[in-house]
């Protein structure tokens, strides 16, 4: 017999009333039983390139007419040279190990650096989300820890940088629990859910001496903050220090297929050379799933999108001084902006108005399609202008 209630959803209680998903129409527009919604969030971080992504899809339909099997005791010439562009974008020479997506990812970077230094412990931050798997749940800072059967041991928190500038307390830390014992810091190179904070460049600083002098493996989560969402390829390039390990996602096939990647630095590579690398799945590297990050590499490449970026990105810099007078802190660069209104409007206003945003608390997260017309993203903002201004 059918069940009524067949599919689960993830994160959120089975009784919830939903309403349907009729199609994704354009860049960035949900067609739902609800109504019209106008996405400010690229479908939780990302859709950056837009729903309907001609340069995007065409590749992976391209694709069907090739292999759609993948086998990992063999070389496939396609898997290696699109890791190599991948090296491109990510300006860092090293290796590319292709995961299912962006938990995938940080869980597979954990493994790969304890395995690899043959040290236990690894450092977050509170104001954080890795993910949903054991491992990256268990450094996990915010509310989506809150389960019983998390893993116990090998994880510890330091502050967060902004309270830590000078990055002595997190310093003192690190000699507490012993260099020794420390595999890696992961980190998100800039906080996205959590409120959208950019490190300060002396914290900076001194991850980059803890690296060098204690041999910490400093771990950069950029699931959300690859791939342009910063307006540079990724999140580490705002600052000056060479991350040991990568964590990609989301926008890596612009959520048209599933997919992620772990970068990781060759002097992590010398010890793989003779150890098994003790990890992975069946379906590695999948076909359509290379096929989609071909596609967006290739759409990246444009001139016009970088022309578009720039022009969108200065956009959306004006918006948020234009409003200025409801906001009490703004934080962000490029795509990614928390704003903290002085009044907060609940989420159901929003989508009453046919807005579907990401909240938390009174912080609107914004995280726009990044490849809107310029049209399209001033008429976007006015919309929700109006929205703030009447209600905030
Ligand atoms: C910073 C960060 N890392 C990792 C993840 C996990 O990615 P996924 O849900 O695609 O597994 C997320 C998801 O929101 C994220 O925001």
């Amino acid at each position: 017999m059918k069940s009524k209630k067949s599919l689960v959803y993830p994160w959120q209680p089975q009784n919830e009333k939903r309403y349907k998903l009729i199609k994704f129409e354009d860049d960035n527009v949900l067609k739902t039983t609800r109504g019209v919604l106008t996405d400010y969030s690229s479908l939780s971080f990302h859709s950056s390139f837009g729903f309907n992504n001609n340069v995007i899809a065409k590749e992976m339909k391209n694709q069907i007419n090739h292999s759609l099997l993948t086998f990992s005791k063999f070389e496939q010439q396609f898997q290696t040279e699109i890791a190599n562009e991948l090296l491109d974008l990510l300006e860092l020479k090293g290796h590319i190990f292709f995961t299912q997506g962006g938990a995938d990812s940080v869980e597979h970077a954990l493994k790969i650096s304890r395995e690899s230094n043959q040290r236990r412990v690894i450092l977050s931050r509170r104001k954080s989300y890795h993910g949903a798997t054991l491992g990256a749940l268990q450094i996990t800072g915010d509310h989506r820890r809150n389960v019983f059967y998390l893993p116990k041991g090998g994880h510890h928190w330091i502050p967060e940088p902004k309270d830590d500038p000078d990055f002595s307390k997190t310093l003192n830390i690190i000699h507490k629990i012993g260099a020794n014992n420390i595999s890696g810091i992961c980190l998100e190179s800039i906080t996205a859910k959590n409120g959208v904070y950019i490190l300060p460049p002396t914290w900076i600083d001194g991850l980059r001496q803890v690296q060098s002098k204690y041999k910490i493996n400093i771990i950069f989560d950029e699931v959300v903050c690859g791939f342009y969402r910063t307006l540079k390829p990724f999140g580490f390039h705002h600052y000056k220090i060479k991350p040991d390990i990568v964590c990609m996602g989301k926008a890596i096939s612009n959520g048209m297929a599933p997919l992620g990647a772990v970068y990781f630095a060759p002097k992590i590579m010398t010890y793989f050379n003779n150890n098994a690398f003790k990890t992975g799945h069946t379906n590695y590297g999948h076909p359509i799933s290379l096929a989609a990050l071909r596609g967006v590499l290739k759409y990246i490449k444009q001139k016009s999108f970088k022309n578009k970026i720039e022009t969108n990105s200065k956009i959306l810099k004006n918006w948020i001084k234009e409003i200025g007078p409801y906001i009490a802190e703004s934080r962000g660069t490029g795509f990614l902006y928390a704003i903290d209104l002085k009044s907060p409007v609940s989420h159901d206003v929003f989508y009453q108005n046919g807005i579907s945003i990401v909240m938390n608390e009174s912080t609107l997260i914004l995280c726009p399609t990044i490849s809107l017309t310029k049209q399209k993203l001033i008429k976007d903002l006015s919309q929700l202008s109006n929205v703030i201004r009447r209600y905030s």
